[in-house]
């Protein structure tokens, strides 16, 4: 039988309205008041409290195959939340627990209870479960260490320094001795932040110059591994500066996610050749059995002050859809979650 807390009889879902064609604009999106279900046996009510907003939802709203299915017109988006649970109908979750999901865009979600994972608000704020010790947070650290196969010495440039995966790359590369970490991202003040308070030793603005001239200036000596978020003229540039036997981890390329168009670069991959690189596309649900190995890790850098956040939080459940747009935009520094109202 599921344990009955005061629950709504509807509640708000954000729903795709129409698929983007290129940028998406607030018309690609709807506010929807929808029932809220009771849960049945083995399932569990849940109050959502932080809303993750990503990037690569922008591929959802693509009606392409891919590694993750589209978002379906007029029905609800998903992805990752974190809540509470106020009602049950499962074993070992009770109102009150603070739980870890997929089913993200709505005020409140009825799910197996098997698709969520108790978090600990004691142990780190609820919103890092979506960032730094979410899944951002493993796509880093597996990028890095796993994928990219990090050495002690290496020099790394890391594009899309400033956001939720880039920040802790050039992190967790400089804690791990990194002899130079370069970082590029789109504003003064981002510039600042790497250097400033995420310790890379260099950083720039990408829409001052010509990446492949800064990161000249920055890694006169070239670089040994880039972790790739941003592609295009970020990739070409890297694949430029890479020295031989380098390494490319191909973790996103947010830069072509809007584009209806091929992308004009990297024109260079020829280079890969001759200087004998290896470029690696990652997916960061393959590293799964690095978790409790990275949550150790991670969460002993958080405590010891080795390793600095920052997040970007919306207010208000209304806001999502423009807190998405805002994340392509490059309004956010660090993860960028929306806040649901008390
Ligand atoms: N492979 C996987 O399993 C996996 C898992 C998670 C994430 N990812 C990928 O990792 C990348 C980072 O994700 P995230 O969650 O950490 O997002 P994020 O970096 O926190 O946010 C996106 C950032 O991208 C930058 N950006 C937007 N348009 C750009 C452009 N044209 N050129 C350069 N930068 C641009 C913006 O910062 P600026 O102000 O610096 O432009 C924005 O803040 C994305 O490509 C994402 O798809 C892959």
């Amino acid at each position: 039988m599921a344990e009955q807390a005061a629950v709504p009889a509807t509640a708000r879902e954000w729903h795709l309205a129409a698929r983007p064609q290129g940028w998406p604009v607030p018309a690609d999106f709807a506010l929807v008041e929808a029932p809220v279900r009771t849960p049945g046996p083995g399932e569990i009510l849940v109050r959502n409290a932080y809303l993750s907003v990503d990037p690569y939802m922008r591929g959802r709203m693509n009606d392409v195959k891919s590694y993750v299915p589209p978002f379906r017109l007029g029905q609800a988006m998903d992805g990752g939340a974190v809540g509470y649970v106020v009602a049950s109908g499962a074993e070992g979750f009770a109102p009150g627990d603070a739980v870890l999901h997929g089913l993200g865009w709505r005020e409140y979600a009825t799910l197996d209870a098997a698709h969520a994972v108790k978090v600990d608000p004691e142990v780190a704020p609820l919103s890092a479960y979506l960032g730094v010790l979410g899944m951002p947070g493993l796509t880093a650290y597996a990028g890095l260490l796993a994928v990219g196969g990090f050495k002690e010495g290496d020099k790394v440039f890391v594009s899309g320094a400033a956001g939720a995966v880039g920040s802790l790359v050039g992190q967790i590369a400089r804690i791990k001795g990194a002899s130079l970490v370069v970082g590029s991202a789109g504003s003064e003040r981002k510039v600042a932040t790497l250097v400033d308070e995420f310790g890379f030793d260099a950083a720039f603005n990408y829409k001052d110059a010509p990446v492949a001239e800064q990161l000249a200036a920055a890694a006169p000596e070239g670089i040994d591994l880039y972790f790739d978020n941003v592609g295009g003229d970020h990739l070409e540039a890297a694949i430029g500066a890479l020295n031989v036997h380098g390494r490319a981890v191909l973790c996103g390329a947010i830069a072509q996610y809007n584009d209806t168009s091929a992308p004009a670069a990297p024109r260079n991959l020829a280079l890969a050749i001759g200087k004998r690189l290896r470029l690696e596309g990652m997916l960061v649900r393959d590293h799964a059995g690095l978790q409790q190995q990275f949550v150790a890790e991670m969460a002993g850098w958080l405590k010891s002050g080795e390793l600095r956040t920052e997040e970007t939080v919306v207010d208000g459940f209304e806001n999502a859809a423009e807190a998405f747009l805002d994340l392509l935009r490059g309004v956010n520094t660090g993860k960028m979650v929306v806040r649901l109202d008390g």
